[in-house]
């Protein structure tokens, strides 16, 4: 028989110890944000004071990055006033990792002091109106991936064994957002992001599926990382970067990452925009 208990304690002791690691390397920074950038979307690290940064291998419990554009480091920084922890890469499910090791890095930040999070990645437009380049501002998600991470003995010392999703993408924070792109003069759309494991693009008969089911895009992340936050507490700002259309007939790594390339400087300024005010 599992001994949930043991486990729980485990999980928690090694939650701790990432935590541990991260404070010694934060260079007195106590993250009030974390910030997780997706595929190409680098740019919000230039809109930062960087104070110190950690390679993911460095923390314990960390699996290092298989995902060409992700640079797998965690920065200590400011954007203006705010002190956050950036995020540079993730981990997602497609590389075997276990959900857990999703929980591990969310719940190390929010030890650290981090109650925001603020969540970027590169998604396909599923909704026919949508463009490659455009900002989708997350309203809610649909989780496709089948598991979560919150799946095993509860982490009582973060969140209730059945946490509410009602308002998970904090609906304050989005008024927030759109206001902030109003300023900047970014157009944005706002919609569902369908979550799926990956790493398999999807088929037309699977975007169909997707857009039946109410999704605006879709991709291979945040859906985890999202119900982590909201288990724990934390207010949730997603961001989606367009980088293809899901139901064109050809598109790979190389399409996203040129789209995101082009894009997120649009992204990242509003982002390091909306950081200044959290
Ligand atoms: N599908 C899934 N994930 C993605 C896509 C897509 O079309 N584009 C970028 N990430």
């Amino acid at each position: 028989m599992i001994d949930m208990k043991a486990e729980a304690k485990a999980r928690f002791d090694a939650t701790v110890a990432a935590a541990d690691a991260l404070r010694a390397a934060s260079g007195g920074v106590t993250p009030r944000v974390l910030v997780i950038l997706g595929s190409g979307l680098d740019g919000v690290v230039g809109e930062t004071r960087v104070v110190s940064t950690l390679s993911f291998a460095d923390v314990p419990g960390f699996p290092p990055p298989t995902v060409e554009g992700h640079a797998g480091r965690f920065v200590f920084g400011y954007a203006g006033e705010t002190p956050i922890l950036i995020m540079q890469g993730r981990v997602h499910l497609y590389e075997g990792h276990s959900p857990e090791v999703v929980a591990l890095y969310m719940r190390a930040a929010r030890l650290l002091g981090a109650s925001t999070l603020v969540v970027t990645n590169a998604a396909g437009g599923v909704n026919p109106a949508y463009q490659p380049g455009e900002i989708m501002l997350i309203e809610d998600h649909i989780n496709l991936t089948f598991t979560s991470p919150l799946v095993g003995p509860n982490a009582d010392e973060f969140g209730p064994r059945f946490p509410a999703m009602v308002g998970a993408y904090t609906p304050e924070l989005r008024e927030r957002a759109r206001a902030i792109a109003t300023d900047l003069g970014i157009p944005i759309r706002e919609g569902v992001y369908a979550g799926l494991l990956g790493p398999a693009y999807e088929t037309p008969a699977e975007v169909a599926m997707i857009q039946t089911l109410g999704a605006d895009a879709v991709g291979m992340s945040t859906v985890p990382e999202v119900i982590v936050a909201v288990h724990a507490g934390m207010r949730v700002l997603g961001f989606s970067l367009v980088t293809n259309v899901a139901a064109g007939s050809v598109h790979g790594h190389e399409e996203v990452l040129a789209a995101s390339a082009a894009a997120a400087p649009t992204l990242a300024r509003l982002v390091a925009g909306i950081l200044t005010t959290l």
